[in-house]
């Protein structure tokens, strides 16, 4: 299914270069203002072309089936969000092992999001040992209920940091980073793993990454481990604020 705000907005783009071109196009037959005329028949020529060529782009994107996420040119991050989710689903479709699916959605989330480093924890004999990740090495194991991992397993709540320095007991894996978000995964009312993302920018994530990780997570879950229940919601008010990071 394409993305309907995304269509509306090219479907837009294209109305205006075709209005323009036929304004322009009156303009130069039936009002003999040839200056005018030829100028407006230009602009339209452009915004078409513009129109055009970016359809062709998006449509790419927007119709292929081929699980590449090779998503470069979507306008916003909920809308790479929104494409991601279409190819993810097939990629893991009966997919039951933990591992090959955990590295798949953690080369896929850094291939289309280009996150500083994504990777999971897996809960093994009461701790989190590293699992499957994209990027530095980091640290091999952490404790229930230490660091912004050990928190989201200890709540069960999906932790959005958007400065580490001010997460107390925060577990620095590499001095780049600056924010952070951790997803558990839940199968149940039992928490499997975590998805751990990490940035070198401060803020980097905001409700839009909450919301849309959480549901990779809950299909992951599904696939992994036939059942699923959505991390607890946080009411804190910083939590509702994060502030936006949308490029
Ligand atoms: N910062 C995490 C540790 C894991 S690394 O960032 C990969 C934490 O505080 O739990």
């Amino acid at each position: 299914m394409a993305h309907p705000v995304k269509l509306r907005r090219l479907s837009l783009f294209l109305l205006i270069g075709l209005a323009l071109l036929a304004v322009g196009v009156a303009m130069l037959i039936w009002s003999s203002q040839d200056a005018p005329g030829a100028a407006v028949c230009l602009v339209g020529l452009i915004v078409t072309v513009v129109g055009v060529r970016q359809f062709f782009k998006q449509s790419y994107h927007l119709f292929r089936r081929d699980p590449n996420f090779q998503i470069k040119h979507a306008l916003t991050r909920g809308d790479r969000y929104y494409m991601f989710m279409e190819q993810y689903q097939p990629l893991i479709a009966g997919q039951t092992d933990e591992i090959a699916v955990m590295a798949n959605t953690a080369a896929a989330l850094r291939e289309v999001f280009g996150f500083f480093w994504v990777g999971f924890y897996l809960v093994r004999d009461g701790q989190l040992v590293l699992g499957p990740f994209q990027g530095h090495v980091a640290c091999s194991s952490i404790k229930y209920g230490k660091g912004v991992c050990g928190t989201a397993w200890q709540k069960r709540e999906t932790q959005v940091v958007p400065d580490v320095e001010l997460f107390p007991g925060h577990i620095a894996c590499s001095a780049l980073s600056r924010s952070e978000i951790v997803v558990p995964v839940m199968a149940g009312e039992e928490v499997k793993a975590v998805l751990d993302i990490d940035s070198d920018r401060l803020r980097a994530f905001n409700n839009t990454d909450k919301n849309f990780l959480e549901k990779i997570m809950a299909l992951m879950a599904k696939e992994l481990y036939g059942q699923t229940t959505a991390p607890k919601q946080d009411p804190s008010p910083e939590n509702e604020a994060a502030t936006p990071s949308d490029e």
